[in-house]
């Protein structure tokens, strides 16, 4: 038995020795009663009884253990020409006083925060700080319209929103603050405070009462210590994308994710404290969360925040600016960032101009990664480019190659193998595993590990029909895929209609809940198409009202343009076409898969149930006329 098989074989026949070992890494203020608690499965909950603080562990212990001068963050963020070095003391300090400001604005244990912020210190300061005083916050991607943040804080019902002034995306400067005051009106519950960072590219008009000035509220604020939680308390909300307009609020325990966290750091990214780590993705991401701020701080780990793009900010050599100039052993981003380098620099000329020695490895995750871009990643770095495959659900890896613990070969197209922790099945529909090559539904035997999701914020019914109800025993991840005859895992395509885009997660179906608002539009259809460089991209298909009198573009560009004041330009919604019937089935379910294969050039089969099959040569032609599709 190989190295990795034993410790997985190990993680599965005692999961709570496993796991309580795992936990002696985190600072606990009361040690637990039940390492994992069974007794209401399929709901399942780690490290009953215990009590800790996140915060605590991400900052204080550090400090107090002499770590205080070494840089938990760099934040190196080209779009303002800075580079600020934050030493473990020095966040402690910010961090500590922000809490003292949350706690002077009443808010306290189990309360909700929104954090709508770009990348800059002060989101992850606003986050730690929630979890100081035992808060549970919820950040709020930056690309995401007014409509969606206001939808969040509907659901979470937030007592304090923290925002800035703006985020810049390369040169163009976004006001946040109108999109805030705009969510604000548009959502019925209402916070009582807002609390905005200004930064000096735009100014945010102030609410008097509500609208509360950081840095003037940090300058007279007091410290505040750390309030103890449950570990299985609340740490935080995220929203993703669910298959209708209302994402789902993933909820995140303190216990379980620390040890989890900690335990990926050495297992899986192979980093040792004091090493730099950077995450290129945003804060409002799973992975931002994980692996921008509480993995690699949980570890006393440096971790690079980075306000800029792989390309244009100022060049396609800005990620290996970044890793030479800040020294960093372990990168993880999305493929679609190196699909932007090498489309923009195909023979990664810029590379020479650096010193890479201190380059160990590059984790790549949040899409499918494409055997090309891997290769050429590894040709160019030459470095292991490892694929690993999680989800928001997950927190972190599912499956990967756990270089911590013995490195398997590179396959590229597969993240590897099951995580320790995790026992990976592919089921059909008849719930019988397939055999090795045969793809099917990727679900994950109960109980999952720490670290995960153990419900949904205020939808425990949605959590269990949605995740728990079509395999019961398993979680089902919503990924289908196959395993070969070595239990290397292939993640092929999602299995409801959520798209990901440049490494995002998207509804189609809330995309097509903005299109069918439309008053001339009375049928739609929202499908992914392959794009070479976000790996997909929305399209939508509107069959017209009839009677209308708009021109067909002027229709397609209002929708385009509701798509994004509505969603936002995360969605990057540009496609459409109008079409005079929808392909259905017998019994009306519209066939998307088919549309998608259309699009994509690809051949396909006319479905057995196809109502009227003369339709798909009238679907050929809209796509052609959008560029799409075989050509004639
Ligand atoms: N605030 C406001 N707007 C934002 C935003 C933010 N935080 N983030 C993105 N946007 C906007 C972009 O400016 C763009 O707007 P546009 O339509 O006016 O051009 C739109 O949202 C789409 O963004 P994106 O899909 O990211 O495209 P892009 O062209 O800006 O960048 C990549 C493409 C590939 C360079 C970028 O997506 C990337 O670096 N991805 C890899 C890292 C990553 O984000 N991973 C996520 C999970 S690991
Ligand atoms: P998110 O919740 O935004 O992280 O998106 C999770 C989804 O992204 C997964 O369910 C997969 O569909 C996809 N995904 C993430 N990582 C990978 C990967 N390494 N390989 C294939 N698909 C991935």
């Amino acid at each position: 038995m190989s190295r990795f098989d034993e410790v997985h074989a190990r993680s599965l026949s005692d999961p709570e020795g496993f796991w309580s070992e795992a936990a002696e890494k985190i600072d606990w203020s009361k040690p637990c009663e039940q390492v994992l608690d069974s007794s209401n499965s399929p709901y399942y909950r780690w490290f009953k009884g215990a009590e800790l603080n996140t915060c605590y562990n991400l900052l204080d212990r550090h400090v107090e253990a002499g770590r205080g001068e070494q840089a938990a963050f760099i934040y190196d963020s080209p779009v303002t020409n800075t580079v600020e070095h934050i030493s473990y003391s020095a966040l402690l300090d910010r961090v500590a006083r922000f809490a003292g400001v949350l706690d002077g604005l009443g808010i306290r244990k189990g309360d909700r925060v929104i954090i709508y912020m770009p990348m800059i210190p002060e989101a992850a300061i606003a986050m730690m700080a929630c979890a100081r005083i035992g808060a549970v916050h919820s950040v709020v991607f930056g690309g995401f319209a007014a409509n969606e943040l206001a939808t969040r804080i509907d659901d979470c019902q937030p007592k304090a929103i923290v925002s800035a002034s703006c985020g810049i995306e390369v040169s163009k400067v976004i006001a946040y603050k109108p999109l805030l005051d705009h969510a604000i009106e548009l959502s019925s519950h209402k916070p009582d405070h807002c609390v905005i960072w200004q930064r000096p590219q735009a100014q945010a008009s102030m609410l008097p009462q509500r609208d509360v000035d950081w840095k003037e509220a940090e300058a007279v604020a007091t410290a505040k210590d750390c309030v103890p939680v449950a570990a299985t308390d609340p740490l935080y909300i995220l929203y993703t994308s669910g298959t209708t307009g209302q994402p789902k609020g993933i909820v995140r325990d303190n216990g379980g994710h620390a040890v989890a966290l900690y335990w990926s750091m050495k297992h899986i990214y192979n980093v040792e404290p004091g090493e730099v780590f950077w995450a290129a993705s945003d804060v409002g991401w799973v992975v931002g969360h994980s692996y921008i701020v509480y993995g690699p701080l949980l570890y006393g780990a440096t971790s690079v925040l980075y306000e800029g793009k792989p390309v244009g900010t100022p060049d396609p050599g800005a990620f290996w600016r970044v890793i030479s100039q800040h020294r960093v052993s372990v990168l993880f981003t999305a493929p679609t960032a190196f699909r932007a380098i090498r489309q923009q620099d195909p023979e990664a000329s810029y590379i020479k101009k650096y010193d890479l020695s201190c380059f160990r490895t590059l984790f790549l995750a949040g899409e499918r990664c494409d055997p090309d871009t891997l290769n050429w990643a590894q040709d160019k770095l030459k470095v292991p480019v490892i694929d690993h495959w999680w989800q928001t659900e997950t927190g972190w890896s599912i499956a990967a190659n756990c270089l911590g613990i013995e490195p398997l070969p590179v396959v590229a197209g597969s993240p590897a193998r099951a995580v320790p922790g995790w026992d990976v099945r592919i089921l059909g529909h008849d719930q019988k595993e397939m055999a090795a090559g045969e793809i099917g539904a990727i679900v994950c035997q109960l109980p999952l590990p720490p670290g995960t999701f153990p419900t949904l914020w205020n939808a425990p019914e949605r959590h269990h029909k949605a995740y728990l109800s079509s395999y019961p025993g398993y979680y089902e991840t919503g990924d289908a895929g196959y395993k070969g005859e070595d239990g290397y895992i292939y993640v092929m395509s999602r299995t409801d209609d959520i798209i990901n885009v440049a490494g995002h997660r998207l509804s189609t179906g809330a995309m097509e809940e903005v299109l069918a608002a439309h008053e001339d539009v009375a049928e739609c259809a929202v499908i992914g198409v392959a794009d070479k460089l976000k790996g997909q991209l929305p399209l939508g298909f509107m069959v017209l009202s009839a009677g209308t009198e708009k021109a067909p573009a002027e229709i397609v560009s209002e929708v385009i343009r509701k798509v994004r004041e509505e969603i936002g330009p995360v969605a990057a919604f540009k496609l459409a076409a109008v079409v005079s019937r929808l392909p259905k089935t017998r019994s009306g379910k519209i066939l998307r898969a088919t549309m998608r294969k259309i699009a994509d050039g690809e051949d396909y089969k006319i479905p057995a149930t196809i109502d009227d099959p003369a339709i798909l040569d009238e679907i050929t032609t809209a796509l052609q006329e959008i560029g799409y599709g075989k050509p004639s």
